[in-house]
């Protein structure tokens, strides 16, 4: 078995079994994580997340809850680009926070920006708390997405917006001619390159390619409270920026 090929494909297992291979992941990529992000989107992934923060909106509490927040590079956007707000992240996997905290300390943001340990679908916090709940890239890695969508809705103020920036499959042509050489050819060699666990991004592969289509995904936002949906398709669809209110 090639080394790439050893997380068993997403549509395969169970959440238990998915929820533990997603915390191994993260648990052993945190080093190169930022790096390789940027180099593997051509740094895309930095531009996804500016526009997601600059749509956010602050009404009540200014308020922002960022769910899965890995290097909480989305948290220090949203409070860098909206100066009287204060931001928590979460993430379950207490490696991933040791870069953010990093980042958080040499950009000043201490005072306003925690980072802690939590579970997306056990929030601790009570009813109403945030103006705006976001995720990058993480709802993927949920198996349970209703769950983690209610969850994220609980924790929000009446008006309140739910921001969901996740990868999906693009468009069949796009598929063909340039995602699906990228994904299974040249992400394998650079991440085996730079990687201390190359499997994982055999992961994030077949992470993308199981994630519901755009128009599935919103009717799970619909199914979770949330109203007035729109859906940003980003870089010719392979990204998209999903928002709902409450
Ligand atoms: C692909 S990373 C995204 C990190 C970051 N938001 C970004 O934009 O780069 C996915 C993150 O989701 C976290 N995660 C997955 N399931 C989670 C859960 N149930 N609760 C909290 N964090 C979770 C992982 O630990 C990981 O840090």
């Amino acid at each position: 078995m090639k080394d790439e090929d050893r997380y068993p494909p997403v549509n395969g297992i169970g959440r238990e079994e998915h929820i533990g291979m997603v915390r191994e992941i993260f648990t052993t990529i945190p080093g190169r994580y930022d790096f390789l992000n940027h180099l593997l989107s051509l740094r895309r992934d930095v531009a996804w997340r500016r526009f997601a923060a600059r749509k956010m909106v602050f009404f009540d509490t200014f308020r922002l809850l960022d769910v899965a927040t890995g290097t909480a590079d989305l948290a220090i956007d949203a409070a860098l680009c909206h100066p009287g707000i204060r931001v928590t992240g979460i993430d379950f996997v207490r490696e991933m926070l040791v870069p953010g905290q990093r980042k958080i300390a040499e950009r000043g943001l201490a005072g306003r920006l925690d980072l802690l340990q939590a579970d997306a679908l056990a929030l601790p916090f009570p009813d109403g708390s945030f103006d705006v709940a976001a995720s990058a890239f993480g709802i993927r890695n949920m198996p349970d997405r209703l769950a983690a969508l209610r969850e994220m809705r609980r924790v929000l103020v009446p008006g309140g917006r739910i921001q969901i920036l996740e990868m999906n499959a693009p468009p069949k042509w796009i598929r063909r001619l340039f995602f699906a050489p990228y994904l299974n050819r040249v992400l394998p060699a650079i991440a085996r390159f730079y990687s201390k666990n190359p499997a994982a991004y055999g992961y994030l592969v077949d992470s993308i390619l199981n994630f519901p289509t755009p128009g599935v995904f919103l009717e799970m936002m619909a199914q979770s409270g949330f109203r007035e949906l729109e859906r940003h398709s980003l870089t010719l669809g392979i990204t998209s920026l999903y928002i709902g209110r409450l």
